[in-house]
């Protein structure tokens, strides 16, 4: 069968249904471009293995993009997963999203504290909660991917605290749970494989340069607390400022670590790791490149092939991560090294590692939240107080209608006893005028259209509604007699000859 293939081809030459070989050159050239595109910006899968059983890993931003596939990737290696979320454990979409990615990883042990990164009062609550413990808690890693961008063109926000938002979340955020946490990550075993993987962005590098002091601080709280920002805000300086920030911050941390020393003069093991994970249509880049706008959003679906094929899918950029949790090579110092592509890279800016940059960075740090927290707690206790004070007014105002109220009833049921008596009076006088017979009653003095179970028409003037027997009921029987009923009889009107009742 091929022979005679083979020869029709080489007398005849190629067969009409064949295409054009110029026109498949092209399309498989094209094709060929568009899979090594792919191919490489994909990146590379990383291949260290670590076991993850039992391993306590502590993590931000793992709810959305690189963080949620990179979390989902650690439970199903067994990690024992502490989620910090913006919403509480309570929230029906975050309860679904644990309950869905404890079932896809066959792993029970994920579960959520609430951490709002846009709220110092809140970290420390959470941080100070986790190393209140004794023994201290076991802690294998702390994976800081929680980060915010403002979309291009968008307004600068501010926290409630007063801080700019970006600045928050990546970087203040991680430098206040990192120094609380501190003391539970020195008190970990010598043998412990204790790392801190803190993602950043190639945009670090074209980031303003960081001064580090007291003044660019100033810069980033809130103009209502006397900062002086907004001359040169825009939302890619303030992503690229607060990544170059968590940069100096993290090769610092890692020296704060390094100069522990431990109770048993152990070295401390404990290593920092910076990760870049490139680009990835991740929720956060989508928010980017839409700005948050339905016209984006039709146009991000429009060039999505694009996207597609020079953007990482989350998978793939959480990858760097998984090698920075699992590389066992990065247990040696130094530590702070920066993974990019499951290798190490060099930083491309010096001044990452400039020290008087990363001393007047943490020392301005600390006052700024020093000087947040104070304010916040004053605040918080002049808020207490005032809502202590409502509270006690709204009880006292409480405490007086109850009292009009019971008054009120009070008045009504004295009201509705004389009314009863003189109801009974009524009757009495009527009865004394001999009106009786023609008022319709029988001889037991009732109405003869009354029935029986209304007591009211029975004793008007003995019962008032609190005092009233229960409503009585006819019975058939010996069990109608209404002498066992407690029922007090009249007698009948004597002398009538015709009358015939009952006389007891
Ligand atoms: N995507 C990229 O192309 C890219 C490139 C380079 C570096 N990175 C870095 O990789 C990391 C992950 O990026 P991503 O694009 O996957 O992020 P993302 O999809 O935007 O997700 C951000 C995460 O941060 C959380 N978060 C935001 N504000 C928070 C707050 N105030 N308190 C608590 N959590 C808060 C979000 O929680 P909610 O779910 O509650 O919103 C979400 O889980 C980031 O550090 C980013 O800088 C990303």
């Amino acid at each position: 069968m091929p022979l005679p293939f083979l020869a029709s081809l080489y007398f005849d030459g190629l067969p009409p249904w064949f295409p054009d070989p110029i026109r498949l050159l092209k399309v498989s050239t094209a094709l060929t471009t568009i899979a090594a595109t792919k191919w490489y910006t994909s990146g590379r899968s990383n291949g260290s293995e670590r076991d993850m059983h039992g391993r306590v890993v502590l993590m931000t931003g793992g709810t959305s993009g690189i963080g949620a596939a990179t979390a989902a990737d650690l439970a199903q290696r067994g990690a024992q997963l502490v989620l910090l979320t913006r919403q509480p454990p309570t929230d029906p979409f975050l309860v679904e999203y644990i309950d869905d990615l404890r079932a896809r990883t066959a792993n029970q042990m994920i579960y959520a504290e609430q951490v709002d990164l846009a709220d110092l009062y809140s970290v420390r609550q959470f941080a100070t909660r986790w190393i209140d413990n004794a023994p201290p808690r076991r802690l294998d890693m702390i994976v800081l991917c929680a980060a915010t961008m403002v979309p291009p063109g968008g307004r600068r926000v501010e926290t409630a605290e007063g801080v700019e938002m970006t600045w928050m979340v990546n970087f203040l955020a991680n430098f206040h749970l990192l120094g609380i946490l501190s003391p539970a990550i020195r008190a970990q075993p010598f043998d412990r494989d204790v790392r801190i993987v803190v993602p950043t962005c190639s945009s670090y590098i074209s980031a303003p340069k960081l001064d580090g002091g007291e003044e660019q601080q100033q810069q980033l709280v809130g103009k209502k607390k006397g900062g002086k920002d907004g001359q040169d805000w825009t939302p890619g300086k303030a992503y690229a400022r607060s990544k170059l920030a968590l940069m100096t911050f993290a090769k610092a941390y890692q020296k704060h670590l390094d100069a522990y020393i431990r109770p048993d003069e152990l070295p401390m093991n404990a290593k920092v790791v910076i990760v870049d994970p490139g680009l990835a249509r991740s929720p956060g880049t989508r928010r980017w490149l839409t700005r948050g706008s339905l016209w984006g959003l039709l146009l991000y679906l429009v060039f999505y092939p694009f996207a597609w094929l020079f953007l990482k899918s989350c998978e793939m950029a959480a990858q760097s991560l998984l090698f920075a949790t699992m590389e066992s090579s990065l247990v040696r110092p130094p530590g702070a090294r920066l993974i990019k592509e499951c290798m190490e890279v060099d930083c491309a800016r010096k001044d990452v590692e400039d020290e008087e940059v990363a001393k007047k960075l943490w020392e301005s740090s600390d006052k700024l939240i020093e000087w947040i927290e104070k304010e916040q707690a004053v605040k918080r206790a002049r808020a207490k107080k005032e809502q202590e004070k409502k509270d006690e007014e709204a009880k006292k105002e409480q405490e007086k209608k109850d009292e009009a109220a019971k008054n009120a009833a009070q008045v009504e049921e004295i009201e509705s006893l004389l009314g009863a008596i003189k109801t009974g009076k009524a009757k009495e006088a009527q009865k004394k005028n001999g009106k009786k017979g023609k008022a319709g009653g029988n001889i037991w003095g009732r109405p003869t259209h009354s029935p029986l179970r209304n007591s009211s028409h029975c004793h008007p003037v003995f019962f008032t509604n609190k005092l009233r027997r229960p409503p009585l009921h006819v019975l058939s029987g010996s069990q109608s007699s209404p002498v066992a009923h407690g029922y007090v009889y009249q007698d009948a009107p004597r002398g009538g000859e015709k009358s015939a009742g009952p006389r007891l």
